[in-house]
Protein backbone atom coordinates (compact mmCIF):
# COMPACT_ATOMS: atom_id res chain seq x y z
CA UNK A 1 0.00 0.00 0.00
CA UNK A 2 0.87 3.77 -0.57
CA UNK A 3 1.93 3.89 3.65
CA UNK A 4 4.63 1.39 3.11
CA UNK A 5 6.08 3.02 0.12
CA UNK A 6 8.76 5.40 0.87
CA UNK A 7 9.36 6.69 -2.86
CA UNK A 8 6.28 8.47 -3.42
CA UNK A 9 5.50 11.94 -4.65
CA UNK A 10 2.62 12.40 -2.51
CA UNK A 11 2.25 12.95 1.29
CA UNK A 12 -0.55 12.16 3.46
CA UNK A 13 -2.00 14.30 6.39
CA UNK A 14 -0.21 12.99 8.77
CA UNK A 15 2.85 13.05 6.79
CA UNK A 16 2.77 16.76 6.33
CA UNK A 17 2.28 17.13 10.17
CA UNK A 18 5.30 15.67 11.15
CA UNK A 19 7.42 17.23 7.87
CA UNK A 20 6.39 20.56 9.90
CA UNK A 21 7.50 19.45 13.08
CA UNK A 22 10.97 18.53 11.44
CA UNK A 23 11.70 21.20 9.05
CA UNK A 24 14.37 24.03 9.64
CA UNK A 25 13.18 27.20 10.16
CA UNK A 26 16.21 29.58 9.90
CA UNK A 27 19.33 29.04 6.91
CA UNK A 28 21.68 28.26 9.67
CA UNK A 29 19.43 25.31 10.50
CA UNK A 30 19.06 24.40 6.80
CA UNK A 31 21.22 22.07 5.62
CA UNK A 32 23.49 22.12 2.62
CA UNK A 33 22.53 23.39 -0.40
CA UNK A 34 25.44 26.09 0.30
CA UNK A 35 26.01 28.33 -2.97
CA UNK A 36 22.17 28.88 -2.89
CA UNK A 37 21.85 29.92 0.75
CA UNK A 38 25.18 32.23 -0.02
CA UNK A 39 23.37 34.07 -2.70
CA UNK A 40 20.15 34.02 -1.07
CA UNK A 41 21.44 35.44 1.93
CA UNK A 42 23.00 38.35 0.21
CA UNK A 43 20.28 38.75 -1.86
CA UNK A 44 17.74 39.25 1.50
CA UNK A 45 19.89 41.35 3.23
CA UNK A 46 20.16 43.45 0.14
CA UNK A 47 16.49 43.58 -0.04
CA UNK A 48 15.76 44.21 3.45
CA UNK A 49 18.43 47.39 3.59
CA UNK A 50 16.45 48.75 0.69
CA UNK A 51 13.53 47.79 2.26
CA UNK A 52 12.44 46.65 -1.28
CA UNK A 53 10.75 42.99 -2.28
CA UNK A 54 13.59 40.71 -2.78
CA UNK A 55 13.80 39.58 -6.51
CA UNK A 56 11.21 36.93 -7.57
CA UNK A 57 12.27 33.42 -7.05
CA UNK A 58 12.28 30.29 -8.71
CA UNK A 59 13.13 27.04 -6.87
CA UNK A 60 13.72 23.69 -8.96
CA UNK A 61 14.46 19.88 -8.16
CA UNK A 62 12.95 16.52 -7.53
CA UNK A 63 10.31 16.08 -5.13
CA UNK A 64 11.53 16.26 -1.21
CA UNK A 65 15.01 18.00 -1.21
CA UNK A 66 13.61 21.20 0.26
CA UNK A 67 11.67 23.96 -1.74
CA UNK A 68 8.54 23.81 0.34
CA UNK A 69 10.85 24.27 3.41
CA UNK A 70 13.17 27.03 1.65
CA UNK A 71 10.47 29.14 0.82
CA UNK A 72 9.19 29.44 4.45
CA UNK A 73 12.81 30.24 5.42
CA UNK A 74 13.18 33.12 3.38
CA UNK A 75 9.63 34.81 3.96
CA UNK A 76 11.20 34.35 7.94
CA UNK A 77 14.57 35.67 6.95
CA UNK A 78 12.62 38.79 4.81
CA UNK A 79 10.65 39.06 8.64
CA UNK A 80 7.70 38.80 6.10
CA UNK A 81 4.60 36.81 5.67
CA UNK A 82 4.48 34.03 3.43
CA UNK A 83 0.91 33.04 1.72
CA UNK A 84 0.52 29.49 0.11
CA UNK A 85 -0.95 28.43 -2.89
CA UNK A 86 -0.64 26.01 -6.10
CA UNK A 87 -0.57 26.12 -9.85
CA UNK A 88 -3.66 23.67 -9.92
CA UNK A 89 -5.28 25.96 -7.55
CA UNK A 90 -4.93 28.88 -9.00
CA UNK A 91 -8.17 28.45 -11.33
CA UNK A 92 -9.33 31.32 -12.75
CA UNK A 93 -7.82 34.69 -13.35
CA UNK A 94 -10.13 36.12 -10.49
CA UNK A 95 -8.22 33.82 -8.45
CA UNK A 96 -5.27 34.77 -8.74
CA UNK A 97 -6.29 39.10 -9.06
CA UNK A 98 -7.78 38.29 -5.22
CA UNK A 99 -4.91 36.68 -4.17
CA UNK A 100 -2.65 39.37 -5.38
CA UNK A 101 -4.35 42.58 -4.32
CA UNK A 102 -4.80 41.31 -0.80
CA UNK A 103 -0.79 40.71 -0.37
CA UNK A 104 0.85 43.23 1.96
CA UNK A 105 3.63 45.37 0.69
CA UNK A 106 7.16 43.14 0.01
CA UNK A 107 4.94 39.90 1.16
CA UNK A 108 6.03 36.63 -0.20
CA UNK A 109 4.00 34.20 -2.51
CA UNK A 110 4.60 31.09 -2.84
CA UNK A 111 3.16 28.99 -5.78
CA UNK A 112 3.89 25.54 -5.75
CA UNK A 113 3.89 23.18 -8.76
CA UNK A 114 4.26 26.26 -10.77
CA UNK A 115 4.40 24.77 -13.91
CA UNK A 116 0.60 23.59 -13.69
CA UNK A 117 -0.85 27.19 -13.69
CA UNK A 118 -2.64 27.97 -16.59
CA UNK A 119 -1.91 29.84 -19.53
CA UNK A 120 -4.45 32.82 -18.83
CA UNK A 121 -3.45 32.97 -15.21
CA UNK A 122 0.45 33.22 -16.04
CA UNK A 123 -0.54 35.73 -18.56
CA UNK A 124 -1.87 37.91 -16.16
CA UNK A 125 1.12 37.07 -13.65
CA UNK A 126 3.61 38.60 -16.43
CA UNK A 127 2.38 42.22 -15.64
CA UNK A 128 2.38 41.37 -11.89
CA UNK A 129 5.69 40.25 -11.55
CA UNK A 130 7.20 42.97 -13.67
CA UNK A 131 5.10 45.87 -13.04
CA UNK A 132 3.13 44.93 -9.86
CA UNK A 133 0.05 45.64 -12.04
CA UNK A 134 -2.65 43.58 -12.85
CA UNK A 135 -4.93 43.80 -16.05
CA UNK A 136 -7.86 43.13 -15.82
CA UNK A 137 -10.59 42.92 -18.98
CA UNK A 138 -13.86 44.35 -18.55
CA UNK A 139 -16.78 43.36 -20.72
CA UNK A 140 -16.88 41.21 -23.12
CA UNK A 141 -16.30 40.89 -26.73
CA UNK A 142 -15.16 44.02 -29.21
CA UNK A 143 -16.63 46.74 -26.32
CA UNK A 144 -13.97 44.68 -23.94
CA UNK A 145 -11.25 47.43 -22.39
CA UNK A 146 -8.59 46.37 -20.04
CA UNK A 147 -8.19 48.23 -16.83
CA UNK A 148 -4.78 48.43 -14.81
CA UNK A 149 -4.54 47.86 -11.48
CA UNK A 150 -2.09 48.44 -8.96
CA UNK A 151 -0.66 45.76 -6.40
CA UNK A 152 1.76 45.89 -3.57
CA UNK A 153 5.25 44.66 -4.59
CA UNK A 154 5.62 40.93 -3.54
CA UNK A 155 7.87 38.75 -3.87
CA UNK A 156 7.08 35.23 -5.59
CA UNK A 157 8.64 32.04 -4.95
CA UNK A 158 7.56 29.12 -7.35
CA UNK A 159 9.15 25.72 -6.84
CA UNK A 160 8.55 23.07 -9.36
CA UNK A 161 9.86 19.67 -10.40
CA UNK A 162 9.77 20.31 -13.65
CA UNK A 163 11.80 23.43 -15.03
CA UNK A 164 11.53 22.19 -18.65
CA UNK A 165 7.35 22.54 -18.21
CA UNK A 166 7.52 26.25 -17.55
CA UNK A 167 6.78 28.66 -20.33
CA UNK A 168 10.13 30.96 -21.53
CA UNK A 169 8.24 34.02 -20.52
CA UNK A 170 7.57 32.83 -17.05
CA UNK A 171 10.79 31.68 -16.26
CA UNK A 172 12.43 34.48 -17.58
CA UNK A 173 10.59 36.97 -14.96
CA UNK A 174 12.04 35.18 -12.26
CA UNK A 175 15.70 37.26 -10.85
CA UNK A 176 16.78 34.50 -8.91
CA UNK A 177 17.05 30.72 -10.18
CA UNK A 178 17.81 28.31 -7.76
CA UNK A 179 18.13 24.64 -8.93
CA UNK A 180 18.25 22.12 -5.70
CA UNK A 181 20.77 18.97 -5.89
CA UNK A 182 21.02 15.98 -4.15
CA UNK A 183 22.38 15.58 -1.03
CA UNK A 184 25.72 14.17 0.07
CA UNK A 185 25.79 11.40 3.03
CA UNK A 186 27.31 13.80 5.52
CA UNK A 187 24.59 16.77 4.89
CA UNK A 188 21.79 13.87 5.01
CA UNK A 189 23.50 12.07 7.94
CA UNK A 190 22.95 15.78 10.29
CA UNK A 191 19.37 15.89 9.05
CA UNK A 192 18.79 12.10 10.56
CA UNK A 193 20.71 13.15 13.64
CA UNK A 194 18.76 16.66 14.72
CA UNK A 195 15.41 14.90 13.31
CA UNK A 196 16.22 11.94 15.70
CA UNK A 197 16.47 14.28 18.43
CA UNK A 198 13.55 16.19 17.57
CA UNK A 199 11.10 12.67 17.46
CA UNK A 200 12.92 11.64 20.57
CA UNK A 201 14.83 8.84 19.70
CA UNK A 202 18.67 9.36 19.50
CA UNK A 203 19.83 7.67 16.38
CA UNK A 204 23.68 5.95 16.66
CA UNK A 205 26.15 7.20 14.52
CA UNK A 206 26.67 3.88 12.25
CA UNK A 207 22.77 3.63 12.30
CA UNK A 208 22.51 7.45 11.03
CA UNK A 209 25.31 7.15 8.01
CA UNK A 210 23.79 3.70 6.84
CA UNK A 211 20.51 5.72 6.83
CA UNK A 212 21.98 8.28 5.18
CA UNK A 213 23.33 6.49 2.58
CA UNK A 214 19.89 4.93 1.41
CA UNK A 215 17.99 7.78 1.62
CA UNK A 216 18.60 8.90 -2.05
CA UNK A 217 20.13 12.05 -1.69
CA UNK A 218 16.43 12.91 -0.25
CA UNK A 219 15.77 15.02 3.08
CA UNK A 220 12.20 13.83 2.91
CA UNK A 221 13.18 10.46 1.97
CA UNK A 222 15.62 9.82 5.13
CA UNK A 223 13.24 11.66 7.59
CA UNK A 224 10.50 9.26 6.24
CA UNK A 225 12.84 6.49 6.67
CA UNK A 226 13.70 7.38 10.03
CA UNK A 227 9.71 7.61 11.49
CA UNK A 228 9.57 3.74 10.47
CA UNK A 229 12.84 2.56 11.56
CA UNK A 230 11.88 4.43 14.99
CA UNK A 231 9.10 2.01 14.94
CA UNK A 232 11.07 -0.68 15.23
CA UNK A 233 13.08 0.25 17.84
CA UNK A 234 10.00 1.01 20.02
CA UNK A 235 8.77 -2.52 19.46
CA UNK A 236 12.23 -3.78 19.76
CA UNK A 237 12.08 -2.10 23.19
CA UNK A 238 15.37 0.16 22.47
CA UNK A 239 15.33 3.76 23.74
CA UNK A 240 17.68 4.57 20.86
CA UNK A 241 18.07 3.11 17.10
CA UNK A 242 21.26 1.15 16.50
CA UNK A 243 22.57 0.17 13.55
CA UNK A 244 21.33 -3.85 14.02
CA UNK A 245 17.84 -2.30 14.08
CA UNK A 246 18.42 -0.07 11.60
CA UNK A 247 19.72 -2.73 9.45
CA UNK A 248 16.98 -5.22 9.96
CA UNK A 249 14.27 -2.21 9.60
CA UNK A 250 15.79 -1.47 6.30
CA UNK A 251 15.29 -5.12 4.82
CA UNK A 252 12.19 -5.55 5.79
CA UNK A 253 11.27 -2.30 4.14
CA UNK A 254 12.96 -3.73 0.99
CA UNK A 255 15.41 -0.63 0.96
CA UNK A 256 18.76 -2.10 -0.71
CA UNK A 257 22.29 -0.60 0.06
CA UNK A 258 21.73 2.31 -2.25
CA UNK A 259 18.32 3.17 -1.49
CA UNK A 260 16.70 1.60 -3.95
CA UNK A 261 13.06 0.13 -3.32
CA UNK A 262 10.88 -2.43 -4.74
CA UNK A 263 9.89 -0.04 -7.86
CA UNK A 264 13.18 1.14 -8.46
CA UNK A 265 14.03 -2.43 -9.04
CA UNK A 266 10.62 -3.15 -11.35
CA UNK A 267 11.73 -0.10 -13.40
CA UNK A 268 15.27 -1.32 -13.76
CA UNK A 269 14.09 -4.94 -14.48
CA UNK A 270 11.53 -4.32 -17.06
CA UNK A 271 14.11 -2.36 -18.92
CA UNK A 272 16.78 -4.85 -19.09
CA UNK A 273 14.92 -7.84 -18.75
CA UNK A 274 11.83 -6.78 -21.34
CA UNK A 275 13.09 -4.22 -23.43
CA UNK A 276 16.58 -5.60 -23.90
CA UNK A 277 18.28 -2.53 -22.22
CA UNK A 278 16.20 -0.07 -24.41
CA UNK A 279 15.95 2.48 -25.35
CA UNK A 280 12.07 2.62 -24.21
CA UNK A 281 9.99 5.67 -24.30
CA UNK A 282 8.54 6.65 -20.85
CA UNK A 283 4.91 6.01 -21.75
CA UNK A 284 5.87 2.65 -22.81
CA UNK A 285 7.93 2.12 -19.91
CA UNK A 286 5.09 3.39 -17.35
CA UNK A 287 2.41 0.66 -19.19
CA UNK A 288 5.17 -1.96 -18.39
CA UNK A 289 5.67 -1.23 -15.14
CA UNK A 290 1.94 -0.08 -14.21
CA UNK A 291 3.90 2.66 -12.63
CA UNK A 292 2.65 6.63 -13.26
CA UNK A 293 4.50 8.14 -15.92
CA UNK A 294 5.21 11.22 -14.12
CA UNK A 295 5.96 9.67 -10.83
CA UNK A 296 8.65 7.49 -12.84
CA UNK A 297 9.89 10.71 -14.32
CA UNK A 298 9.58 12.97 -11.03
CA UNK A 299 10.54 10.45 -8.64
CA UNK A 300 12.41 7.23 -9.69
CA UNK A 301 14.51 8.58 -12.57
CA UNK A 302 16.52 11.28 -11.33
CA UNK A 303 18.03 8.75 -8.67
CA UNK A 304 18.37 6.30 -11.30
CA UNK A 305 20.07 9.10 -13.18
CA UNK A 306 22.30 10.54 -10.64
CA UNK A 307 23.39 6.81 -9.66
CA UNK A 308 24.20 6.33 -13.64
CA UNK A 309 21.91 3.49 -13.68
CA UNK A 310 20.16 4.56 -16.58
CA UNK A 311 20.80 7.78 -19.22
CA UNK A 312 17.79 9.77 -21.28
CA UNK A 313 18.33 9.28 -25.19
CA UNK A 314 16.19 10.58 -28.14
CA UNK A 315 14.67 7.26 -27.98
CA UNK A 316 14.25 6.60 -24.78
CA UNK A 317 15.34 5.54 -21.32
CA UNK A 318 18.58 2.91 -22.10
CA UNK A 319 19.86 0.98 -18.87
CA UNK A 320 23.75 1.28 -17.94
CA UNK A 321 26.17 -1.23 -17.12
CA UNK A 322 26.11 -0.23 -13.29
CA UNK A 323 22.39 -1.24 -13.31
CA UNK A 324 23.14 -4.28 -14.33
CA UNK A 325 25.66 -4.97 -12.21
CA UNK A 326 23.41 -4.00 -9.15
CA UNK A 327 21.32 -6.14 -9.88
CA UNK A 328 23.20 -9.18 -10.73
CA UNK A 329 23.03 -9.31 -14.17
CA UNK A 330 25.60 -9.65 -17.21
CA UNK A 331 26.32 -6.99 -19.52
CA UNK A 332 28.09 -8.59 -22.24
CA UNK A 333 29.98 -7.27 -25.00
CA UNK A 334 26.82 -7.43 -27.13
CA UNK A 335 24.76 -5.21 -24.97
CA UNK A 336 27.47 -2.86 -25.21
CA UNK A 337 27.65 -2.84 -28.67
CA UNK A 338 23.80 -2.31 -29.08
CA UNK A 339 24.19 0.59 -26.49
CA UNK A 340 26.69 2.56 -27.98
CA UNK A 341 24.30 3.31 -30.96
CA UNK A 342 22.06 4.72 -28.59
CA UNK A 343 23.98 6.99 -26.00
CA UNK A 344 26.80 8.81 -28.18
CA UNK A 345 26.07 12.09 -28.71
CA UNK A 346 23.29 12.49 -25.49
CA UNK A 347 24.05 14.97 -23.04
CA UNK A 348 21.65 15.83 -20.50
CA UNK A 349 19.46 18.45 -21.38
CA UNK A 350 19.36 19.78 -17.67
CA UNK A 351 23.14 19.79 -16.65
CA UNK A 352 24.43 22.71 -16.00
N1 LIG B 1 18.09 21.45 3.75
C1 LIG B 1 17.34 20.78 4.63
N2 LIG B 1 17.75 20.66 5.92
C2 LIG B 1 17.01 19.97 6.81
N3 LIG B 1 15.84 19.37 6.51
C3 LIG B 1 15.38 19.46 5.26
C4 LIG B 1 16.09 20.18 4.27
N4 LIG B 1 15.40 20.12 3.11
C5 LIG B 1 14.30 19.40 3.38
N5 LIG B 1 14.27 19.00 4.66
C6 LIG B 1 13.24 18.14 5.28
O1 LIG B 1 12.62 17.38 4.27
C7 LIG B 1 11.20 17.54 4.27
C8 LIG B 1 10.73 17.77 2.87
O2 LIG B 1 11.13 19.03 2.41
P1 LIG B 1 10.19 19.96 1.49
O3 LIG B 1 10.65 21.36 1.65
O4 LIG B 1 8.77 19.69 1.80
O5 LIG B 1 10.56 19.41 0.03
P2 LIG B 1 9.97 19.83 -1.41
O6 LIG B 1 9.08 21.02 -1.19
O7 LIG B 1 11.17 20.14 -2.23
O8 LIG B 1 9.25 18.63 -1.91
C9 LIG B 1 10.91 18.72 5.22
O9 LIG B 1 9.93 18.37 6.13
C10 LIG B 1 12.19 18.96 5.98
O10 LIG B 1 12.06 18.46 7.29
MG1 LIG C 1 7.01 21.07 -1.53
Amino acid sequence: MEEERFITSTKNLTESEVENTLRPTSMDEYVGQEKIKKNLNIYIKAAKNRGDALDHVLLYGPPGLGKTTLSHIIANELGTNIKITSGPAIEKVADLASILSNMQRNEVLFIDEIHRLSRSVEEVLYPAMEDFALDIILGKGPGARTMRINVEPFTLIGATTKAGMLTGPLRDRFGVVCRLEMYTTAELAKIITRSANILGTPIEEDACLELAKRSRGTPRIANRLLRRIRDFAEVAGSDRITNEICKQALEILEVDDLGLDFTDRVVLETIIDKFHGGPVGLNTLSAATGEDANTIEDVYEPYLLQLGFVARTPRGRVALPNAYKHLGRKFSAKNQEYLKLFIESDDDDEQK
